[in-house]
């Protein structure tokens, strides 16, 4: 009998995908503002240009840049480089005035249209899926509390090796992906397993700069949501584990106190469970 081939995470592989992704459901069509296009990029190369003074960059340090930024091109490595060191800001200026659920980066591994559960289910997975068992609970509310019927609660996760379904090869479709529509009480319960650390692709161009700088290349265990009803807004978010590896430390800066989970031995008996309420804000 020969053994599975395990699944390994490739710049070529989880990268490209995601590049791939992206393109597909980036048709732009938005009027441009010239005036606001003009501010920020004037503003961008300004502030590369001070950088430049800042650090005295040499033509090699220049030539260096060119080549690496080529790179990340050629190696699909945009949505990565972008949803690492970018996306928090974007995020947090986006959700500035939320009174509600507190969001985070979105990350690149979202697909929409998972498998539908009614109130409770169990996230695709493989027979034996490795990791703790793990129940994951709540109430989607308004600001009120009062509990949301058919908001929708999409939850998306690593698996025990790191690695995503529909990105990283040799895991079938929507494994650890699923949605719940809550009923009028507003409850949803997911039956999964614990995500692991995540550490982005190392052998691409991102991984070169994390070499290059003597970074490391972890983001912490985190679960994806994405959290809607009708009339709300919908909020995207990941949650975390107390007392987990780069908690503290995450490459993504996407951690907030807010979303620091601590589960507790399962009433089942095995495995673990915690709750997590969602409040929604108006739309
Ligand atoms: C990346 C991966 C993630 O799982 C995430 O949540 C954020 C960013 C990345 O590889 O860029
Ligand atoms: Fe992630």
């Amino acid at each position: 009998m020969s053994a599975p081939t395990a699944p390994s995470p490739t710049a070529a592989g989880s990268g490209r995908n995601a590049t791939e992704r992206f393109a597909e459901k980036q048709r732009s069509t938005a009027q441009v503002d010239h005036a606001r296009v003009s501010a920020i990029a004037t503003n961008a190369i300004t502030a590369l240009h001070e950088v430049i003074r800042e650090h005295r960059v040499t033509y090699a340090e220049y030539d260096a840049l060119k080549a690496w930024l080529i790179r990340v091109g050629e190696d699909g490595e945009w949505p990565l480089f972008l949803d690492v060191w970018v996306e928090h800001v974007v995020e947090e200026v986006a959700n500035a005035d939320r009174k509600g659920a507190v969001g985070t980066i979105e990350g690149p591994y979202y697909i929409p249209g998972s498998p539908e559960f009614r109130s409770e289910g169990t996230l695709p997975m493989r027979d034996g899926e490795a990791g703790t068992p793990f129940v994951f609970q709540g109430t989607v509310t308004d600001l009120e509390g009062n509990p949301l019927d058919d908001a929708r609660v999409e939850l998306w996760h690593a698996d025990d090796d790191g690695f995503y379904s529909q990105f990283a090869p040799g895991i079938p479709e929507w494994n650890l992906r699923g949605t719940i529509l809550t009923g009028p009480d507003g409850r949803f319960a997911f039956t999964t397993v614990k995500p692991a650390p995540y550490q982005i692709p190392t052998d691409g161009s991102c991984g070169a700069l994390i070499a290059a700088a003597g970074w490391h290349a972890w983001r912490p265990a985190h679960l994806h949501l994405k959290v809607s009803a009708p009339g709300k807004q919908l909020v995207t978010t990941q949650l975390y584990f107390a007392g987990g590896q780069h908690v503290e430390d995450d490459v993504a800066q996407a951690v907030k106190p807010e979303l620091v989970l601590r589960p507790t031995p399962a009433a089942s008996g095995t495995g673990e469970e915690v709750t997590y309420d969602f409040a929604l804000d108006p739309a």
